[in-house]
């Protein structure tokens, strides 16, 4: 029996509640297949974390995660008690950057029982790769003068090696998908970044000449997701440019409470990092109203990437037997909570 050693951040709000159903229902998967189990330790690093100890997590918390086969986060931010800048630097930002899980997959695709806000939803089925280690979140800038002459600069930084891996990750990717890739770019508007990008963009496409390829302006792109959500398979986006289509992505699925997303660690060398797309919601948080099929589904990517596509399969046909069956929490419309979301998703197992 394989047991895979997995770190648990369930973080803030109701990242704290949607951990533990997904948990639930990795171990159920785990019993039903057989062949592997998981061990769970627990890290109660996060916001409350932060105003006991004044830091997000401890010194020596990246070593700590390095001892793991994988990462198993919900969400962070308690944004009116801590910045988010330094929440999310002080643990989420800083564990991707930290252990170089500099490839954020993100899928999006219309699922069995979802009402989708769209008027043409058919069949769209699209991932997402966001660059996820640099580009536009980056530490570097700086605040000067003060008052009405008072300037903030963020400098973007994009290197050819970040570049080029996520965009060569988009296109294997789409090998073994419907052979097309979308650059997301905004090389009219940016000067520096984005011009070079596309140049990468056109020198990497020509080591896959059997894949096509689009390139389309990131404003243009978020409204073809409205209008034609089928015109793409694999798109390769910068970090903020990654960060804001996958929203967008949840949204046309029906809710961003269910899309998920693998901060992945391409080489193997240190653990990734799974964590759905959407935040802690502190408007929500608390109550047991909260979807849990975004934690349930990143749970199927954490699955999918230790090589156990069976089960991973499993968990993505049982979430959608629940939806069929109209189990469904608030934000798809419906009045099941948290609790009968999760039963509903273990018993279709
Ligand atoms: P959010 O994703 O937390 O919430 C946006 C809206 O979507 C809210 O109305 C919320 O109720 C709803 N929503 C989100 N997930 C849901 C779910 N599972 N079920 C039902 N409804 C859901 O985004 P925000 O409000 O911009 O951010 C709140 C906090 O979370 C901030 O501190 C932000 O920085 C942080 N955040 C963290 C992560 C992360 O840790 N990965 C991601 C995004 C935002
Ligand atoms: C996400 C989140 C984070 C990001 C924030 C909370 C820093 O929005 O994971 O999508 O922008 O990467
Ligand atoms: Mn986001």
């Amino acid at each position: 029996m394989q047991t895979y050693k997995i770190a648990v951040i369930a973080g803030d709000g109701i990242g704290k509640e949607v951990v533990p159903a997904a948990i639930e229902v990795l171990d159920e998967v785990a019993r039903l297949d057989g062949s592997f189990q998981f061990e769970w330790t627990y890290f109660p690093w996060g916001c409350d974390y932060y105003l006991e100890h004044g830091e997000m997590m401890p010194e020596d918390g990246l070593e700590t995660l390095k001892q793991f086969d994988q990462i198993f986060l919900g969400a962070v931010g308690m944004p009116e008690l801590v910045p988010d800048h330094i929440s999310l630097w002080g643990l989420l930002i800083k564990i991707r950057r930290g252990l170089k899980q500099s490839i954020n997959v993100r899928p999006a695709k219309l699922l069995a029982g979802l009402e989708s806000p769209l008027k043409n939803p058919e069949n769209f089925d699209i991932t997402v790769v966001r660059e996820n280690s640099e580009g536009e979140y980056s530490d570097s800038g700086g605040r000067m003068h003060s008052g009405a002459d008072e300037i903030a600069i963020q400098n973007a930084v994009f290197t050819r090696k970040g570049t080029e891996r996520a965009m060569h990750y988009a296109f294997e990717l789409a090998k073994n998908s419907r052979q097309h890739v979308t650059s997301a770019t905004k090389s009219n508007g940016l000067t520096y970044s984005m011009p070079f990008w596309d140049e990468v963009f056109n020198e990497v496409k020509e080591n896959y000449p059997d894949i096509d390829t689009a390139v389309n302006h990131i404003d243009a792109l978020a409204a073809f997701f409205v209008m034609k959500p089928q015109a793409f398979d694999v798109i390769v986006a910068s970090n903020l440019f990654g960060d804001i289509l996958t929203d967008l992505g949840g949204a046309i699925m029906g809710s961003i409470g269910i899309a998920p997303a693998a901060n992945l660690n391409i080489e193997r060398e240190y653990p990734s990092m799974f964590e759905p797309v959407h935040g802690s919601a502190p408007d929500i948080a608390g109550k047991g109203i909260a979807n849990p099929i975004g934690q349930v589904w990143t749970g199927k990517m954490m699955l999918d990437f230790l090589g156990h596509q069976e089960a991973g399969a499993r968990i993505l046909n049982a979430i959608e037997q629940s939806l069929v069956a109209g189990v469904k929490t608030g934000d798809l419309g419906g009045a099941s909570s948290l609790t009968e979301v999760k039963n509903s998703i273990l018993q279709s197992l």
